[in-house]
């Protein structure tokens, strides 16, 4: 069903149940460069102030963090592909960890999982600008493959201010690639006037220069589209805005009747609104509040009979409150914590309760895993759900048990847990709770469960390892 997602398009693309492999027939993605300037002047709430928070959600992103370091960190392993890794590395070598490189990387390991999500005949389209594009194009090379590469568009516009400095800047880029050899292209199917009347109403219409000599040519790699005036009759006042036209020409090249389009960085919805206008199914994301109820309003005053849904990834306590509150919400309750936790959801194939609803494995030092038993209570419970965790955790012979929860726990509950006692890591001298009790109001404060980080014990490994070779050669 057409859908919209409120959240951080990576934790959304990775939930397998809203986007499995090879789901989506095209995608078309025009992410943000240099946010704080387009987003500080994103208009103004109900009561006529900024929204600091939304702002703030999406520009740390994109800026050199913690969790830059931490996709860094994760694009380095597998089962991604190790040449990436040594490219941005090197990216990292020539930029620096600058905002550049933030976005490269930030880039990159969301474009791996929309590789994941794009089907064998399928296109993805990247919307990018000169600042960033040579960067993006080996980025793009190295995950869809070289051979992939179809066009470097040019999306040629009007607007915008001239220079004496150097040539005035009247262009996009648009990197286009398929994700096999065998991908779905239809350039003839792109409208073409062939009357003087027609051409000109078209222009009307659609803020398209078509030249007459178009009328007998394919398609080329030059767009010549008015970007939006501000009179533009589908102006909106969402800063990014990009007109129609665009997408139309886009979404009909590379599409069916009847596909999937997705736009993972949807801002106020020009991609949604082209593909339900053409007849396709839509999926759109982001992490903007404004721009859901924006696109919200525009497909409802557009299209007064689409029919759509909206999903969405806790941001706080509150929001985590709501998701649970209704039945199907409490089972994507469930998934969120377990996976943004980073763990594996879990549910019984005969649909009995066995207490599990998750799984998180670590290795000790000698490489052996082992596992932690998740249980998660998006309503009510009490020392019993506690014991009865214990119970699973001697069932299925695992280490430690996460019970996540959405209500604080009473003392008597964390007493019971405490009462299991603590799990010793193999020739580590370091002790985590076999049973602890971990919260929504924890996991917004910043706070982490106290279990065995994987890097850190590898880490300990090796080094254990280089003393005890060191004390042989001593010996
Ligand atoms: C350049 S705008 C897209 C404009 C869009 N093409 C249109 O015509 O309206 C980029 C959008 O990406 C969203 N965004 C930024 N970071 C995001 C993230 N991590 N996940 C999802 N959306 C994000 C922003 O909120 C913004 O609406």
């Amino acid at each position: 069903m057409n859908t919209l997602y409120y959240g951080d398009n990576l934790e959304i693309l990775r939930n397998r149940d809203w986007f499995p492999n090879g789901a989506v027939d095209l995608i078309y993605l025009d992410p943000p460069f240099n946010s704080k300037r387009a987003y500080n002047v994103i208009f103004k709430d109900k009561k006529g102030k900024y929204p600091p928070s939304q702002i703030e959600a999406f520009d740390d992103t994109w800026q050199w963090s913690d969790e830059t370091e931490e996709a860094m960190w994760e694009l380095s392993k597998p089962p991604y592909p190790a040449e990436l890794y040594r490219t941005l590395d090197a990216f990292r070598v020539a930029l620096g960890n600058n905002d550049m490189m933030a976005y490269l990387v930030m880039m990159a390991i969301r474009l791996l999982e929309l590789k994941r999500v794009l089907k064998k005949t399928g296109s993805i389209y990247l919307h990018c600008d000169p600042t960033a594009s040579h960067y993006l194009k080996i980025v793009m090379d190295q995950i869809f493959g070289v051979k992939n590469f179809r066009n470097e568009i040019v999306w040629h516009y009007q607007t915008g201010g001239a220079s004496k400095r150097h040539y005035s800047k009247k262009h996009d880029i648009i990197l286009f690639y398929s994700k096999t050899n065998s991908y779905l292209f239809h350039p003839e199917r792109i409208e073409i006037a062939r009357t003087k009347k027609a051409l000109k109403r078209a222009q009307n219409e659609k803020g398209a220069r078509i030249n007459k000599d178009d009328t007998t040519k394919l398609p080329e790699d030059v767009f010549e589209i008015q970007a939006l005036n501000p009179m533009a009759k589908e102006r909106l006042g969402y800063p990014t805005q990009k007109p129609l036209a665009l997408l139309e020409r886009i979404i009909q090249a590379s599409s069916n009747e009847g596909d999937i389009v997705l736009d993972p960085f949807c801002g106020c919805g020009t991609t949604v609104a082209a593909a339900e206008k053409l007849g396709r199914k839509w999926l759109g994301i982001d992490i903007t509040i404004l721009a859901i109820n924006l696109i919200e309003k525009r497909m409802k005053d557009h299209f007064p009979d689409v029919k759509f849904k909206i999903e969405e990834i806790p941001n706080s306590v509150a929001s985590a409150k709501k998701m649970a509150s209704t039945r199907q919400g409490k089972f994507l309750f469930e998934q969120w914590f377990v996976t943004t936790l980073g763990g594996q959801p879990f549910k019984s194939s005969g649909g009995g309760d066995t207490g599990i609803d998750g799984f998180m494995n670590f290795r000790d030092i000698n490489n052996k895993p082992h596992t932690i038993i998740v249980s998660v209570k998006g309503g009510g419970y009490g020392p019993g759900e506690v014991r009865d965790l214990k119970g699973v955790i001697e069932r299925e012979n695992a280490e430690m048990g996460l019970l996540l929860a959405l209500i604080n726990p009473t003392k008597g509950m964390l007493s019971e847990a405490a009462s299991a006692g603590r799990y010793q890591m193999p020739e580590v001298s370091r002790t985590y709770p076999k049973i602890q009790i971990f919260t929504v109001e924890d996991y917004f404060k910043g706070i982490r469960p106290d279990i065995p980080d994987v890097s850190e014990t590898l880490k300990k490994a090796k080094r254990i390892k280089r003393e005890r070779e060191k004390q042989k050669e001593l010996i």
